[in-house]
C-alpha cells in the first residue's frame, strides 16, 4: 500500500475548541485538540480509517478491553519548528513499537505507514494545536482496544484503533526524586514488560503511590528476581553518568520499555565520542558510585519527561543528592541538542523529524 492511497475521509468539527483554550493553564493530558482518527478491525481486516470530531465513545458493558485489558498503546509528541512547520519526531519507531506491542497481546498489527500517515494528516488537520512555546508540543496518543462484547477469555475478533492529541508543557517541572524499588515488581522475564500496555501503568500505581507518600515523584523499578538490577523507571528509562561515560540497563531484557527518547540520547551521545555502555546496572554500583562520587548524573528519558534529571535516589533507609542540574554538562548539552532538533534549530542530522 503506498501513502497516497491514505486521504482519510475527515469530518470537520463545526465549532473548534481552540478559541477557548488557555494555554497558559496547561496540565499535562487534559485538553484535546479538535479531531481524532479513528480505525476499527473486524473479519480479519482493517476497514477505512477516518479523521471525525473529537468525541467520547460508546461500548457495550462486556467489551472485552475493560475485563481482560487487551489495550495498548503508544506516545510521540509533534513540534513547531522555528520556521512555523510542524515536526513529528521518530513515528516510525513509535509505528514499529506498537505493532510489536500488539503481537505480544494478540492484537493485529498496523501497517507502519499507514500508523505514520494518520498521524501525520491528523496533526496536519489541527495544526493549530502545536503552540511554538518554549518547552511545549503536542501529544500524540495512538491506542488500540478490543471491543468484543463478550464474557469469556480468548483475543477479540474486533479492535478500535484511535489516534488523539493534546498539547502538553513538562511532564515533571522539577528535578525528580526516585526511589529504587526492593518490595514491588512492574515486569518479570517472560511477561509483558516490553509491551506498551495498559496493564503494566494500572500494575504500578500501587507502589508509586507508596512511593509519593513518602515524597518520590517516581520509582525506579528492579528485575522481579532479585531486586539487584536496575531497570526503568515509572513513565521513562533511566540513564546514570558515571565519570564521563553514560550507562544504562540494555533492552536484551523483556521487562524494559524500547524506549525511543533513550534511543536517541544514546545516539547522540555515541556521534559525540561519548562512551555508552548498555548493559545490567546493578543497584550496588550505583549506590557505591553516589557514595564515592563518581555519580555525575542520573536522568530519567521518555517523550513525555523528555530529559528529567534526578535530584535524589533513596535506596533502603538512604537518600542520595545528586550534583546541581546546572552540573550537568553532558545531560543539559543533549537535551539542548534534541531539543533544537526537533524544532529545526539545527540540522536534521539523524533524519528524525516528519515535517507534517
Ligand atoms: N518506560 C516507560 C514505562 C514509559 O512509559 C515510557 C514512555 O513512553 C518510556 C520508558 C520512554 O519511552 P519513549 O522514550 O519511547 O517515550
Ligand atoms: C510517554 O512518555 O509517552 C508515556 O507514555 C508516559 C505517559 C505515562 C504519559
Amino acid at each position: 500500500m503506498s501513502i497516497d492511497q491514505h486521504a482519510f475521509p475527515v469530518t470537520k468539527t463545526s465549532d473548534s475548541k481552540i478559541k477557548y483554550f488557555d494555554w497558559d493553564h496547561l496540565d499535562f493530558g487534559k485538553n484535546f485538540s479538535d479531531h481524532m482518527f479513528l480505525m476499527e478491525y473486524s473479519d480479519g481486516v482493517w476497514g477505512q480509517g477516518e479523521i471525525v470530531p473529537f468525541a467520547n465513545l460508546t461500548m457495550h458493558p462486556a467489551m472485552s478491553a475493560i475485563h481482560y485489558g487487551q489495550s495498548i498503546f503508544e506516545g510521540l509528541k509533534a513540534n513547531r519548528t522555528a520556521d512555523g512547520r510542524v515536526s513529528i519526531f521518530r513515528p516510525d519507531m513509535n509505528a514499529k513499537r506498537f505493532n510489536e506491542s500488539a503481537e505480544r497481546m494478540c492484537m493485529p498489527s498496523i501497517p507502519e505507514e499507514l500508523f505514520v500517515e494518520a498521524i501525520r494528516q491528523l496533526v496536519s488537520l489541527d495544526d493549530e494545536w502545536v503552540t511554538s512555546r518554549e518547552g511545549h508540543s503536542l501529544y500524540i496518543r495512538p491506542f488500540m482496544y478490543a471491543t468484543d462484547e463478550l464474557v469469556g477469555i480468548r483475543p477479540s475478533r474486533t479492535y478500535k484503533f484511535l489516534i488523539i492529541t493534546t498539547p502538553v508543557g513538562q511532564y515533571y517541572s522539577e528535578p525528580v526524586n526516585v526511589k529504587i524499588e526492593k518490595s514491588y515488581t512492574r515486569a518479570a522475564s517472560g511477561g509483558v514488560g516490553r509491551a506498551k500496555a495498559a496493564g503494566n501503568y494500572a500494575a504500578s500505581m500501587y507502589p508509586a503511590l507508596q512511593a509519593q507518600k513518602e515524597g518520590y515523584h517516581q520509582l525506579v523499578w528492579t528485575d522481579a528476581a532479585e531486586h539487584k538490577y536496575i531497570e526503568e523507571s515509572g513513565t521513562m528509562n533511566i540513564v546514570f553518568q558515571i565519570g564521563d561515560k553514560l550507562i544504562t540497563p540494555d533492552e536484551n531484557h523483556d521487562t524494559i520499555l524500547r524506549g525511543i527518547t533513550k534511543r536517541s540520547v544514546l545516539q547522540v551521545a555515541e556521534m559525540w565520542g561519548v562512551e555508552v555502555e548498555e548493559r545490567m546496572v546493578t543497584i550496588k554500583e550505583i549506590v557505591e558510585a553516589a557514595r564515592n562520587g563518581s555519580l555525575k548524573d542520573a536522568f530519567g528519558a521518555g517523550t513525555a519527561a523528555t530529559i528529567a534529571p534526578i535530584a535524589m535516589i533513596g535506596y533502603e533507609d538512604e537518600k542520595f543528592m545528586l550534583p546541581p542540574v546546572e552540573e550537568r554538562m553532558l545531560s543539559n548539552k543533549i537535551k539542548k541538542y534534541l531539543g533544537d532538533l526537533k524544532t529545526g534549530r539545527i540540522e536534521d542530522a539523524f533524519g528524525w523529524n516528519l515535517i507534517v
